[in-house]
């Protein structure tokens, strides 16, 4: 199985993408790339989400593209076929895991608690979501768990934004940050895609600091 951090090259933030329409889906992904992203996540949280995915991995090729929420063994079969290039689960149970690591696709499943982090290294798997990061303790739990998972990285999701995801990168034990900062939905209403390129470019800045 590929890693997601391979798949990544080196790229520090993983923006969610919650649209209604493909043509949504895609104008916030143009913005995004435009703002110097190279990865995106699409979150099964709406009914047009795998005609999302499809649209972006067709008009924005360039673009690495994932899908986000995964709850279900139906949900990764479905991503997969809609052409997601990784999966991202905002939860771990054995099922869930087993049913992702069968798409052979790069995974990054949501863990908070220590047990969840161990059930998810039986099955090989290393690089984790944690979610939600700020309220399940943060940058001083991902300290604390560094000493412990020392072959885990994480990507921290829940509560990251613009002022806090450099504190967040600055830990060894994290690789990418994730969140939907990004594309606030007031701006995607409005169709402000200059305000979500922007904030992007912001943002990449910050990350490479
Ligand atoms: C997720 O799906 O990972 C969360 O909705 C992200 O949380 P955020 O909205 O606080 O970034």
């Amino acid at each position: 199985m590929t890693s997601l951090s391979s798949l990544l090259k080196g790229g520090l933030l993983l923006p969610i993408i919650q649209a209604e329409q493909p043509e949504q889906a895609v104008a916030i992904a143009k913005a995004m790339q435009q703002g110097g992203v190279t990865a995106v996540e699409v979150v099964l949280r709406t009914a047009a989400a795998l005609d999302c995915i499809s649209a972006i991995r067709a008009e924005v090729p360039q673009l690495l593209t994932g899908a986000g929420t995964i709850l279900s063994a139906k949900d990764a079969n479905n991503a997969k076929a809609a052409g997601a290039q990784f999966l991202v689960s905002p939860a771990s149970t054995p099922e869930l895991l087993k049913a992702m690591i069968n798409t052979e696709l790069a995974l990054a499943p949501g863990v908070a608690t220590p047990s969840e982090m161990a059930m998810a290294l039986e099955l090989g798997l290393t690089e984790l979501k944690f979610f939600p990061a700020h309220l399940a303790g943060g940058i001083e739990m991902l300290k604390a768990l560094s000493g412990i998972f020392q072959q885990v990285q994480f990507c921290p999701t829940g509560g990251v934004h613009l002022t806090n995801l450099a504190d967040f990168l600055a830990l060894p034990n994290v690789f990418v940050v994730g969140g939907s900062w990004l594309s606030p939905k007031e701006w995607v209403q409005q169709q402000n895609w200059n305000a979500i390129t922007e904030l992007t470019r912001q943002s990449v800045a910050m990350a490479e600091q």
